[in-house]
């Protein structure tokens, strides 16, 4: 395989990325903790091969904090999803957050594993959560990855 590049957002990307929201979780919106996102609306970082996309994260920079909202790797086990988390790290940093966090969902056992690989600790569980969202957003599946009915929230995070 080629290499990847990383590189940030741009406007002209908001049509892929509501297409691969909805491709991936049913909507173009994303609901955790009880916050609704678009994540074209958002600031993000695309891994590109050749003149195809194949990584998405977005992320939400709040004071002192900054959330990943999405991450999609399309072409697993290549250090995409690894280079995305990264370049969302370092701009954290460069924004003087202390806390880069995310929320993940009980059934994703693949990344309770990778986030926590790459050194995220557990923070919160939220039993429910997820069914409360469903209430918002009925797209979100009652089976989930691994076959696991989805019910609960999983919160993650890197002290900066
Ligand atoms: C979770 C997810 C983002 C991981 O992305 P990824 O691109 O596969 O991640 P990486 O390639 O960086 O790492 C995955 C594994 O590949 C390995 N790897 C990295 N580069 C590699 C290479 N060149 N050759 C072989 N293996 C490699 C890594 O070591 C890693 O293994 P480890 O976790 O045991 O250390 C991806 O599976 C995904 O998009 N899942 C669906 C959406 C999702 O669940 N998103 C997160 C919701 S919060």
């Amino acid at each position: 395989m080629d290499q990847f590049v990383i590189r940030p957002s741009l406007p002209s990307d908001r049509l892929w990325i509501n297409s691969l929201m909805r491709e991936s979780f049913g909507d173009e919106r994303v609901v955790a903790h009880g916050a609704i996102y678009t994540p074209a609306d958002l600031p993000g970082f695309i891994a590109e091969q050749g003149r195809e996309r194949v990584g998405l994260i977005t992320y939400n920079i709040d004071i002192e904090s900054c959330e990943i909202v999405s991450l999609n790797s399309l072409v697993e086990d290549r250090g995409i999803g690894s280079a995305l988390i990264a370049a969302v790290r370092q701009k954290a940093a460069q924004a003087a957050c202390q806390r880069l966090w995310l929320v993940t969902t009980n059934d994703n056992l693949r990344a309770i594993g990778f986030y926590q690989k790459r050194g995220f600790r557990l923070a919160d569980l939220r039993p429910g959560a997820v069914d409360e969202a469903r209430k918002i957003k009925p797209a979100i599946p009652l089976i989930g990855s691994n076959g696991i009915p989805i019910h609960d929230e999983i919160e993650l995070e890197i002290h900066l």
